[in-house]
């Protein structure tokens, strides 16, 4: 190595030793004639100095920021009030007798500075320079720490890390897919997957009976910061498992990771929660329960009302605020309301003299005690009705909002949830059609497997989300493991016989040499990343993101078809094609 220690390892211990250090040039002081350099690797900063009787002093005075270089020299004490306590180095500086000046920097366009103020686009192509930064490397660092725990955890249980292709054909996870073209085959394409969901449901007929893998996973969907066009799942499937050994394997894996990753000790097993009590009381299925703010069904008490809105309506939330809101205040609630799905937002306040406000008048005194009651010691009662779905889910968004706007943040805190007990299937109202609420394959409950054919709402499946501070971690269920259940299922989202052979046969005909029962999961890990980091952006944790119109600034994919690429997989540009990489 071109080195003896890294800039970040040496301390007061060291003083008097000869040290070799490599790195760049961090920042540069002068001090009338000596130069002072904080020297930067992946380790930390170390304080080189170079007097001005050398030989090199010219060259030193020439260094500037960026710049990598090589030096020795003895570490020596640095002088009373020139010591820096908040630095692991601080106390100590190399004083230099040799210096070698292994690359020399041009002026970097972004600031290599924890502080520098960096635009999203420059960030993204300079992201070489941006993943110096030392708080940037730290959240890669943490990362990896949390993979290798999970790693360290699933190889303990006996999990067999195995990889899956990455040209397949189609996965079906809701997205759009990303396809290759062959050349081999004119006019045939490979898709990439969405998810390994097919491959590890075959692992297990293969008996595999524990399996994980780190898969990439693509999926062509609109962005969100929680969203990326490629990233990565810790994906498992077990064999002869049932919900409680998913919950357990996943639980260890993940207690394992915040530890090794954070140090923090999270409790298990994880709370749970009902999909319908989640939207009940938060209304939506993950729910942040780093806060309170739960929402109170008054649909009895509103229906009795003589409010024309309430009386007609199918369930009534209130959300209440221990905080008096304005008139301003709540207008501007009412407008984010109804722009976040709900028809509009009724309200009344609660005082000293009990509950006032301008639909109070629709209500006997009784019923305002009635509501009193619900919403104890708030002060302002916001309400919205509807369908009992919309109503929970205007009012859900409703109070991320209030949180959002009233509430300090809640940092340090990692609620992990699992919510359970899904309906199999939602009505998806655009297209009049049952889609499944996770997947396909996953399995109804026995109880309400009768439902499929009569009344396919009343179905239930085995499947669980994992949730952490609001956020959806995870997913994963009991799968099917008998083709004939599967085409049951199959036929209540639409899908005929012909449809499912064409685009699952091969699950469903390894499905009849003897598959065992089996379940599993996957959870986001960049999502994962992201959280232990405090933040909720993966870019954060992605060596090397794409920006939110999935295009990656550094190399500037994706790039326009060259003529010879076309040919060779046999394929013409259309029109707005065409026109498209024309202005590029
Ligand atoms: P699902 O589609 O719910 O389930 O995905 C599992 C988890 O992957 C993460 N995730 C994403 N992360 C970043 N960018 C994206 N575009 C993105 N899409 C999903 C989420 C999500 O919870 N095969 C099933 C799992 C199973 O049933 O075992 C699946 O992929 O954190
Ligand atoms: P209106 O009678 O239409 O003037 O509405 C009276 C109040 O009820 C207004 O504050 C509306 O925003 C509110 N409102 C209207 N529709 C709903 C609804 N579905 N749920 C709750 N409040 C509503």
């Amino acid at each position: 190595m071109l080195r003896t220690h890294t800039c970040g390892e040496l301390t007061i211990k060291d003083k008097g030793k000869k040290a070799e250090l490599a790195g760049w040039v961090h920042r540069r002081r002068d001090h009338g004639g000596v130069i002072f350099i904080d020297l930067r690797d992946r380790y930390g900063l170390a304080q080189v100095v170079f007097k001005p009787d050398t030989s090199f002093f010219k060259e030193a005075d020439k260094l500037r920021r960026e710049d990598v270089i090589r030096v020795k020299g003895k570490i020596d004490v640095r002088p009373e009030g020139m010591k820096n306590p908040k630095m692991h180095t601080g106390e100590i500086e190399l004083v230099v007798s040799e210096l070698d000046v292994l690359n020399k920097a041009e002026t970097p366009p972004i600031e290599v500075d924890e502080d520098a103020h960096i635009s999203e686009e420059a960030r993204m192509k300079y992201q070489y320079l941006y993943l110096r930064i030392p708080s940037v490397q730290k959240r890669l660092m943490i990362r990896h720490k949390a993979a290798q725990a999970i790693r360290e955890f699933l190889d303990g249980e006996g999990f067999v890390e195995i990889e899956t292709p990455m040209l397949i054909r189609a996965t079906p996870e809701g997205a759009r897919d990303y396809v290759v073209p062959s050349r081999v085959h004119p006019g045939m394409i490979y898709s990439l997957p969405q998810s390994p969901q097919l491959y590890k449901q075959i692992l297990m007929a293969s008996g595999f009976d524990k399996y994980y893998q780190f898969p990439r996973c693509l999926r062509d969907e609109d962005l969100r910061a929680d969203r990326q066009p490629e990233f990565t799942q810790v994906d498992l499937e077990m064999s002869f498992a049932e919900e409680e050994d998913v919950y357990r394997v996943m639980e260890g894996a993940l207690k394992n990771a915040v530890k090794k990753a954070i140090g923090v000790s999270i409790k298990t097993p994880f709370p749970r929660m009902t999909y319908h009590d989640a939207m009940n009381k938060y209304g939506n299925d993950k729910p942040d329960t780093r806060y309170g703010y739960e929402l109170k069904d008054v649909t009895k008490t509103g229906k009795e009302s003589e409010f024309k809105i309430f009386k007609e309506a199918e369930t009534i939330k209130m959300l209440g605020l221990e905080k008096e809101l304005s008139r301003k205040e709540i207008e501007s609630l009412e407008a984010f309301a109804k722009q976040n799905g709900a028809k509009g937002l009724a309200w009344l306040k609660q005082g000293e003299k009990g509950i006032d406000g301008p639909i109070a008048k629709f209500f006997k005194e009784s019923q305002l005690k009635e509501l009193s009651k619900e919403a104890g010691k708030a002060k302002t009662l916001l309400f919205i009705a509807d369908t009992w779905k919309k109503a929970c889910e205007a009012t859900g968004r409703l109070r991320l909002e209030v949180i959002n706007r009233f509430e300090t943040p809640v940092k340090d805190k990692y609620n992990f949830l699992w919510v359970t007990n899904y309906p199999l299937f939602e009505y998806n109202e655009d297209h009049e059609r049952w889609d499944p609420q996770h997947h396909i394959f996953t399995s109804p409950t026995k109880e309400t497997i009768p439902f499929l054919e009569k009344d396919p709402s009343k179905v239930m499946g085995r499947l669980y989300d994992v949730i952490l501070n609001g956020v959806e971690l995870g997913s994963g269920s009991i799968r099917i493991h008998d083709s004939s259940l599967q085409e049951k299922v199959m036929k209540v989202i639409g899908m005929t016989h012909e449809e499912a052979e064409t685009k699952f046969g091969f699950l469903l005909e390894a499905f009849k040499y003897g598959a065992p029962p089996h379940g599993g999961i996957a959870i986001g890990f960049d999502r994962l990343a992201a959280l232990l980091n405090g933040t909720n952006d993966i870019r954060e944790v992605l060596a090397f993101p794409k920006n939110k119109n999935a295009e990656n600034p550094m190399d500037g994919c994706p790039t326009p078809w060259e003529e010879e690429q076309l040919k060779e997989v046999h394929l013409k540009l259309g029109e707005t094609a065409l026109k498209a990489t024309k202005k590029k």
